[in-house]
């Protein structure tokens, strides 16, 4: 009984800056017409209008009223919009972080406490325009892409089951050049049915061999493209080939002649990149194992880990966790085994394998790893009926390939330092943590 006054009291005095910042109108509680409208705008329309992978459209108020109580539930929950990484917890600065703001959850919740009023329609803003199914995300910032990649044609039948399609083509590169930017986009016809669509560079050994170089691009459905931090060349191999890995799942649409496309955008050749910082930044490149084979018992639970380490130090730049439908969470942790001391870099425990995304850390704030530092990933699987996503909890389920298998890895983003870089770098946080306490910053 204690507990809950105490609970209840708890909530009440974090309630009451939220609700004094939401109410700042004049008839006391936000409207559409002049917050919720911008809210939308901003964080839902990309997917929830005409033609896009939302189940709703999204884009006028008479659309978005009978959905409010349904929206309200969702934003509260944090299951819209679809960014699965935990708050609080770890690295919190991302690139392209899709979580709303706890300002922006208070004023929908409670635009829908208040009736989900239209308020003035002269406040509306004007209406957005977006990129269409089947054009570059990335093209609004850096315009088209200097050079397309395309996958060899493949027949998507209508109905069937998973399905592999791996090429292998002519990167058609000359010269080798740093790339600024990446993006793989399915067809517009098989936006459906293009589950997962990997590329890597491949280049020739002194045999004459064809051998991987490292990873182009990863897609998966929901993902954007991918920007290389700046100050470090992802290298695009002259001479070389592009390899894929398309995994297709029919969706009731058939699709003759299908091809995937990566663009790739690169930095200018008079870009010259300063040596101390030009640092090689593999691609989108390592895929952390997060712990080997394994078999998950009907109704049981599972953790698994794995571990690696580089005998250089390195900054990780982005973090892409990828399980199928009884993983539940993935974290990834650092331990120095200098001090002893364990730090989560980042963790999604609200995992939904309907979702992708590669969190890109913010400059300044990716994660710097000493040599000989461990990073560990770890795996979280529930094959009990209370997951809400397992389609069969009386089944053993292993790792492998399929939907219905398990996957239990992390792709992550790396850029190699020297010592010098290292310790440079480490400095440079370090006099900006001193200017934020001293109150210079903010
Ligand atoms: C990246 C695309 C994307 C974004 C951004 C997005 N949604 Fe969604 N939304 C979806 C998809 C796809 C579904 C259906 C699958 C699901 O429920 O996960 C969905 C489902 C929903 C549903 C539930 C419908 C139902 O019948 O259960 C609501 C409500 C919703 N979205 C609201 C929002 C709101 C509000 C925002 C912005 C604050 C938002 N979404 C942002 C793609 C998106």
């Amino acid at each position: 009984m204690r507990k809950n006054n105490v609970i209840g009291l708890l909530s009440a005095i974090a309630l009451v800056p939220a609700l004094a910042g939401a109410a700042e109108t004049t008839e006391g509680h936000p409207t559409y017409a002049k917050e919720v409208s911008r809210i939308i705008q901003d964080n839902c329309q990309i997917c929830h209008q005409p033609g896009q992978i939302g189940p709703m459209s999204f884009t006028s108020y008479e659309e978005v009223r009978p959905w409010a109580p349904l929206i309200s539930q969702r934003v509260e929950q944090r299951e819209m919009p679809p960014y699965q990484y935990d708050n609080d917890v770890g690295v919190q600065h991302l690139k392209n972080d899709w979580r709303l703001s706890e300002d922006d959850i208070n004023t929908i919740v409670s635009w829908v406490k208040a009736g989900s009023p239209l308020g003035n329609p002269e406040d509306l803003p004007e209406p957005r325009e977006y990129p269409q199914v089947g054009e570059w995300r990335l093209a609004a910032e850096l315009g088209p892409p200097d050079h397309l990649i395309k996958s060899t044609p493949w027949d998507v039948p209508a109905a069937g089951q998973d399905m592999w399609w791996e090429p292998e083509v002519d990167s058609g590169l000359t010269e080798t050049r740093c790339i600024k930017a990446v993006e793989t986009l399915p067809s517009a016809a098989a936006h459906g049915s293009t589950h997962h669509a990997n590329s890597h560079f491949l280049v020739q050994d002194e045999s004459g061999e064809w051998v991987t170089y490292g990873r182009l691009s990863e897609y998966a459905y929901g993902k954007l493209g991918e920007k290389t931090p700046e100050g470090a060349c992802r290298t695009a191999p002259a001479n070389s080939k592009v390899g894929w890995s398309i995994h297709y799942y029919p969706d009731g649409n058939a699709v003759p002649d299908d091809e995937v496309t990566v663009g790739i955008w690169y930095y200018d050749e008079e870009d010259k990149f300063d040596e101390k910082t030009a640092y090689r930044q593999d691609l989108s490149l390592y895929m952390l194992d997060g712990g080997g084979d394994y078999l998950i018992p009907p109704h049981g639970k599972l953790m698994t880990q794995g571990m690696h380490s580089f005998d250089h130090p390195v900054r990780i730049d982005s973090w892409q966790p990828h399980l199928h439908l009884r993983g539940v969470a993935m974290s990834m942790e650092v331990f120095y085994p200098a001090t002893g001391r364990r730090e989560t870099l980042s963790q999604a425990s609200n995992w939904n394998a309907g979702w992708n995304h590669s969190h890109t850390y913010e400059e300044g704030y990716q994660p710097l790893v000493p040599a000989g530092a461990i990073i560990i990933l770890t795996a979280w699987f529930d094959n009990t009926a209370d997951n809400p996503r397992n389609p069969d909890p009386d089944q053993w389920v292993g790792a492998g390939q399929r939907t219905t298998d398990e996957m239990s890895h992390a792709w992550i983003a790396v850029t190699h330092l020297d010592n010098e870089g290292y310790e440079e770098a480490l400095a440079q946080r370090e006099e900006r943590d001193q200017r934020m306490v001293s109150g210079v910053e903010q």
